[in-house]
C-alpha cells in the first residue's frame, strides 16, 4: 500500500524561492517515489480567510496551478486539483466544527498573529484550521508536507480526527503526520535575516519570487542585510550571511565547508554575485515553463488537468464524507 501525501498552498501570488526550495522542490521529488501517492492542491477556499477582489483570485489560482506545473509537478503522476471543485472539503469542514472546541482553536498562533493586523476577523480565518483539517482527513492522508508555521495546524487535525474516531468507535479518519524534510533549509528574508521570507512581506526588496527577472534577483541580493565583517563564515551572529550560505547551499548542493573554502578569499561582493547567479539560473527554466503555460492556447491544458484532478479527488473525498455522515446518523433516510 502506497502512502498517501497531501498538500496544498494558498492562492496569495507568486511563491517566493522560500517556498520552491522548503516546499514544491521536495514535492517534486517524491512524485518519483513508488512509495507514495501524491495530491497537491490550490487552497482557495482558504485564501477567502481574509478579503479577495474576484479577479485577482481567479488570476492567482490559475497562477498557483502553472507555477506547480512550471516547478516540474507531474499531473500525470499526481492528482493536482483546484480545493473549491471539490464541494466536499466545505462540508466536511462544517460537520468537523462540531467536534472542534473553541479553546483549541483559540491557541493556534498563527490565528492570534494573523488577527493582530486585521481590524474585522473573519469567522472563517478563526476556523481555518478546521477546513486544514477537512483537506486532509477526506484523503486519508499519512503524511502532510508542511513547513513549521503550519505543524499546530496538523496537531488539531490529528486531535480532531481522534476525538471523531473514539466517539463513534470506529476507525473513519487515518491520524496524519507532518512531513518535515531533513535538511531542508529554511530561507528568511533578505531585509530582516531572522525572520521567514514571505510572500507577504511589505518590503518587496525582502522577498526572491519565482517570477523575479535576473537583474531584480541580483538587485535584491546585492541589496541583502550582511554586516561589516567581509568574511563569507557561517555563523549564528551573521544572520544575513548564513541565509546567503543556506541558499547557495540548497541551490548548488555544496555544503557549507565548501562554500566557506570557495569564497575564504573574496568579500561580500563576489559572493553575492555568486549567489545571484545560482539563484537566477535555478529558476530560469521555471520562468521559461510558466511563460509558455500562460499562453492562451494552453488555456485548455491547464482546464483539463484541474478538471481531471478534481474528478479523482471527488472520488475518494465523497466516499469519505459518506462514512462520515453515515457514523453521525446522516444519510439512513
Ligand atoms: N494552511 C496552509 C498554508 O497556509 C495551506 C493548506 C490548507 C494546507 N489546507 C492544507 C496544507 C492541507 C497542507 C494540507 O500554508
Amino acid at each position: 500500500m502506497k502512502k498517501q501525501i497531501l498538500s496544498g498552498i494558498q492562492p496569495s501570488g507568486i511563491l517566493t524561492l522560500g517556498n520552491y526550495l522548503g516546499a514544491l522542490r521536495n514535492w517534486v521529488k517524491i512524485q518519483d517515489d513508488e512509495n507514495y501517492d501524491c495530491k497537491f492542491f490550490v487552497a482557495d477556499l482558504h485564501a477567502i480567510t481574509v478579503s479577495q477582489d474576484p479577479e485577482t483570485l481567479r488570476n492567482n489560482i490559475k497562477s498557483i496551478i502553472m507555477q506547480y506545473l512550471a516547478c516540474g509537478l507531474d499531473a500525470e503522476k499526481n492528482t493536482i486539483f483546484i480545493q473549491s471543485h471539490v464541494h466536499e472539503h466545505a462540508e466536511l469542514g462544517w460537520l468537523l466544527n462540531n467536534y472542534t472546541y473553541m479553546g483549541e482553536l483559540s491557541r493556534m498562533t498563527q490565528f492570534k498573529d494573523k488577527s493582530k493586523k486585521q481590524e474585522n476577523v473573519k469567522v472563517g480565518l478563526f476556523d481555518y484550521p478546521v477546513l486544514m483539517a477537512a483537506d486532509i482527513l477526506l484523503y486519508s492522508a499519512d503524511f502532510v508536507p508542511v513547513g513549521q508555521d503550519q505543524k499546530q495546524h496538523i496537531e488539531i487535525t490529528r486531535d480532531i480526527a481522534q476525538r471523531f474516531n473514539s466517539l463513534y468507535k470506529k476507525e473513519i479518519f487515518k491520524i496524519p503526520e507532518p512531513f518535515i524534510t531533513a535538511n531542508t533549509a529554511k530561507i528568511m528574508s533578505l531585509q530582516e535575516p531572522t525572520k521567514k521570507m514571505s510572500k507577504s512581506d511589505e518590503n518587496k526588496e525582502a522577498t526572491i519570487f519565482l517570477l523575479d527577472s535576473r537583474e531584480v534577483i541580483t538587485k535584491k541580493i546585492k541589496k541583502a542585510v550582511t554586516d561589516s565583517e567581509n568574511v563569507v563564515r557561517y555563523s549564528d551572529d551573521k544572520p544575513g550571511i548564513k541565509n546567503l550560505i543556506n541558499i547557495y547551499s540548497a541551490v548548488t548542493d555544496k555544503t557549507v565547508a565548501e562554500i566557506e573554502e570557495e569564497f575564504k578569499d573574496s568579500g561580500y561582493g563576489k559572493f553575492k554575485q555568486a549567489v545571484a547567479d545560482a539563484v537566477a539560473d535555478l529558476l530560469e527554466p521555471i520562468q521559461a515553463k510558466y511563460a509558455e503555460l500562460a499562453l492562451p492556447e494552453n488555456d485548455e491544458y491547464i482546464k483539463e488537468i484541474c478538471k481531471k484532478g478534481a474528478a479523482v479527488a471527488h472520488e475518494i473525498a465523497s466516499k469519505k464524507l459518506k462514512e462520515v455522515q453515515e457514523a453521525i446518523g446522516y444519510r439512513t433516510i
